[in-house]
Parts: structure tokens; sequence; C-alpha cells
């Protein structure tokens, strides 16, 4: 009996031994330099909780500053099972965002891209649908064809609203932004298979990129499920467009006319579709949370309020013809609202804009950050005063004549930088000027409900 006590106690011993080990070596990862300062949390969830706890939009979180104070501008923690490290260094975040192509995202969010998404794969393929998004949503494109479409789609979405007496920010670009990029995919849908597309996009639940394990009942869960019905609905109509020889829209015309380019292994329906579905899975993520943002901080500057409606009184002013459409030119007379876009842009950014993952190890100073780490870069040089005066302030005003340029952006990246800087920027930016311009025409209250 005695012996078989004793033996109880050398195997907990070990386990425990072994255990401690465990825990040792992941708060003490290894590192062939010295790690940055941090802590590694609690084994596997790290410090995950702390980092999702809900925090004000227009600050950065508690999680962040806390951890600022205790260990400076660069810290390791641990997030979704990954170890990280975050960084509010402005130029290591740049020189990363130049260096480091292959994107820090947890394997859940992968998944919704989809394995074989162009995004996520070589720097071949990378570059190739980096250069083919350009040419659908660069400046040219809007400049031709689609600021016509979200012109019309923000003046239709914004009569309705006013009939109806209120209209939803975050609903009613999201429309607008799944209308406009519909109608550029497929070119004229089938109005059942339009309807169910965006049947499934309201399904999705919000906020996707917050979702990391995909059990059932989960969001992520519903998300995949969500995406297999849009992958199927994008199919289908591809297919049978193709079947009838049918008119696709400008993005399936593009993408496969570079086929007989001899591109042929690049793009196949698959891919296409996967392609397709990011944009419409970012663009939904940033954009209407972005504007509802910007309405928001315009309601509550009465004076910014008055200077946007004289800008948008003149410019209506200015024309024989009131109900034309806007043209390029208008669109870039909006001076004031760029700069209130820029300045709302600014001011909302208070999550990380460069995300990497880390394929070889880097020296920044003392410390070594191993590869395998994940990198995630918040741009607080938005929030610095040395580079914007009363950085807390919503003051559109301080981009009067800033036509710097470099020096500009270099302190400014709310659409990241280098070599995964966003490639809807200016589609962003278009929309969010056109919805400010048809909103101008009404009064409005702000209200948050
Ligand atoms: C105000 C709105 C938006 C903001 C703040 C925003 C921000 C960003 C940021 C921070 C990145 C990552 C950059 C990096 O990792 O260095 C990114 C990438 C990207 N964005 Fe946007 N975005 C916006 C709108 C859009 C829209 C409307 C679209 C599509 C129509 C879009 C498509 C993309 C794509 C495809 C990428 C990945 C680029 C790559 O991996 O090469 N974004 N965006
Ligand atoms: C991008 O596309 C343009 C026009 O098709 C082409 O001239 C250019 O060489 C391409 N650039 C890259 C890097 O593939
Ligand atoms: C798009 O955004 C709307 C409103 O913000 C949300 O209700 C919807 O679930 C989102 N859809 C996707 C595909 O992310
Ligand atoms: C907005 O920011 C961009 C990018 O840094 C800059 O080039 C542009 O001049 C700014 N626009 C205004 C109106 O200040």
């Amino acid at each position: 009996m005695v012996e078989f006590y004793e033996l109880w106690v050398v195997i907990v011993s070990l386990l425990v031994l072994k255990l401690c080990h465990w825990i040792y070596q992941w708060s003490n990862p290894k590192c062939s330099g010295k790690l940055p300062p941090g802590s590694m949390g609690f084994p596997i969830i790290g410090e995950t909780f702390e980092f999702m706890k809900p925090h004000d939009a227009l600050r950065f979180s508690t999680f962040l500053k806390e951890r600022l104070l205790r260990h400076g501008p660069l810290f390791r923690t641990s997030l979704h099972g990954n170890k990280v490290i975050i960084s509010t260094d402005n130029e290591l975040n740049i020189k990363i965002a130049k260096t480091y192509r292959i994107p820090g995202f947890t394997k859940s969010i992968t998944q919704l891209f989809g394995e074989n998404n162009l995004f996520l794969q070589s720097k071949e393929f990378h570059n190739h649908v980096r250069n083919l998004t350009f040419q659908l949503l660069g400046s040219q494109s809007l400049k031709l064809r689609i600021i016509e479409d979200i012109d019309l789609l923000a003046r239709k979405h914004m009569q309705e609203g006013a009939r109806n007496g209120y209209l939803d920010v975050k609903e009613t670009t999201s429309k607008i932004l799944i209308e406009c990029l519909s109608k550029k995919v497929m070119g004229e849908m089938e109005p059942e298979a339009a309807k169910e597309l965006a049947l499934c996009w309201r399904f999705f639940p919000s906020g996707w990129f917050r979702f990391t394990v995909n059990l059932p009942g989960t969001g992520v869960y519903r998300l995949m499920k969500a995406r297999q019905r849009m992958m199927k609905i994008l199919k289908e109509t591809v297919m049978k467009k193709r079947a009838s020889g049918e008119e696709f829209g400008e993005f399936f015309k593009t993408i496969f006319t570079e086929n007989e380019g001899g591109k042929e292994s690049i793009m196949n329906v698959e891919k296409a579709v996967d392609y397709i579905y990011t944009f419409f899975l970012i663009a939904n993520e940033t954009t209407p949370r972005i504007l509802a943002a910007t309405v928001k901080l315009i309601s509550q500057n009465p004076q910014v309020m008055q200077e946007l409606q004289r800008e948008h009184a003149g410019i209506l002013g200015s024309r024989t013809e009131k109900e034309a459409g806007l043209t390029w030119e208008d669109y870039k007379s909006m001076t004031f609202t760029h700069m209130v876009i820029n300045e709302s842009l600014r001011i909302t950014t208070t999550v990380p804009t460069v995300l990497r993952l880390l394929d070889h190890d880097i020296q920044v100073g003392d410390y070594t950050i191993p590869e395998g780490w994940t990198f995630m870069g918040y741009p607080s040089v938005h929030f610095n005063p040395e580079k914007y005066d009363d950085p807390l302030e919503f003051n559109p005003w301080r981009w009067k004549g800033k036509d710097l340029g470099a020096i500009v952006s270099k302190n400014f990246t709310p659409f990241g930088a280098g070599l995964r800087l966003c490639v809807g920027a200016d589609f962003a930016k278009l929309l969010m000027t056109m919805f400010i311009h048809h909103l101008c025409r009404y009064r409005f209250v702000f209200m948050i409900v």
C-alpha cells in the first residue's frame, strides 16, 4: 500500500513539475536575444479578455494605456493563442509595414477570407490582385464610373430616410456599399439572386474580426455559414452568366480579360468569388462604422456643421440644373469636407492599422522580436501633441492648407502603410464625401439608439 502511495506522489510531483515548466515556458517564450517587456498572461488565453473589453471608440483602450505606462511603446502579450508584439512607435510601424508582407490574422479570420484568397497568397499573386484592384477601385475608375453610382445611391437612400423621418447611418452606408459593389461585380443580377445576396449580407454578424473560435453558436460559425451561402449565390450567378454569354459587371470583365492575357493560373471562378467577397467583408466592417462616427462628430460641432452646409450649398448653388449628378470636379472642390474626413479618420483610428506576421527576427534597439510573432502597430502618432496640437480635439481646420503630402502621410496612417496599404481608401473617401454632401441638403439631429 505504501509503495502504491509513493508512486502516486512521484507521478503527481512529476505532473506538477511538468506543468510548472510549461507555464514557465509560456511566460518566457524562446528568443535568441532579449524580448520586449510585457506579460504573456494566463496560459492559452493570454491577455485576450482584457484586450477584448469594449472601449470608447475615440480613445485607446485601457488595456493599451495601462501597458504603455508600464512598459513603454513596445511590449509583448498573448492574444487569441498567438504571441503578439504591440507597438505604438510610428517609425517602427512604418518600417514593419514596408518590409513584412504576411498579414497577421488569426486562423479563423483566414478561414473567413478563404484559405486560397489571393490577398493571402505569395508575393506575386498578392501584387497581382493589388494591381487589379487599383484598376477597379483606383481613381481612374472612380472618376469615370463609380462616382455616378455612389451619387445616385446616396441620393436615393437619403430621400428614403427623409420620407421615413429617420436614417440609420451605419445601415444606410452598408446598403450603399452592397448595392454599389454588387453592381460592379455582377452587372445586372437577377432580382432573386440580388435579394438573396443582400439577405446573406444582413445575416452576417458585424464585428467578425473579434470572433476567434469556430464553434456552433458562436459568431464565426454563423459567419462561415453565411459565407458558404454567399459564395454559392455568387458562383451560380457567374456560371449562369458565362453559359448564356450574358454581360458581367466591370469586375468580372476585368478579371476575366486578364485571363486571356495568360494569367489563367491565377484567376479562376472560385478565386474570383473569394476575391470579390474580400471587398464585401472589409468594406462593410470599416466604412459604415467610421462614417457613423463622422456624422456624430459633425453633429456635435455646430461650427463644422455650418461650414459644411455652406460648402455644399455653394456647390448646389453654382449649377444651373439642380438635380444634375455630381462631377469629379465638384468632388475635388469639396475642400472642407475632405478636411473633415481626414480629421475624423485621424481621431477615430484607435485600433491597430499595421498587422503582420513576422517571418524573420527583427532587432529593435536592445530588443529582439522573434519570427513567428504577430506584430500589431497602433497609430498613436495621431494623438501625438507634437504632430497635432491639442490632439483630442476634433478640429478639421487643423488640416487647412496642409498639402504637405509625404510629411502629412507619415504621421497619418488610418489606412495602414507599406505593402498592404488599404486598396479601398479612395473608394471609401469618395463614399463618405458623397454621403456627407447629400446629408447636408437636409436638416437633421443625431441620436444614438
Ligand atoms: C474608412 C474605411 C477604411 C479603413 C479605415 C480601412 C483601413 C484598412 C487598413 C488599416 C488596412 C490594413 C493595412 C495594413 O495591414 O497595413 C486595410 C487593408 C485593406 N482594405 Fe481597407 N479600409 C477601409 C475601407 C476599405 C474599403 C471600402 C475596401 C474595399 C472596397 C477596403 C479593402 C481593403 C483590402 C482588400 C485590404 C487588404 C490589402 C492587402 O492585403 O494588400 N478597405 N484597410
Ligand atoms: C499593373 O497593371 C498595369 C496595367 O495593366 C501594368 O502596366 C503594370 O505593369 C502592372 N504592375 C505590376 C506591378 O504588375
Ligand atoms: C454589414 O454591416 C451591417 C451594419 O453595420 C451589419 O448589420 C451586417 O451584419 C454587416 N454584414 C457583413 C457581411 O459584415
Ligand atoms: C488628407 O490627408 C492626406 C493624406 O495624408 C493628404 O495628402 C491630404 O492633403 C489631406 N487633405 C486635406 C484636405 O487636408
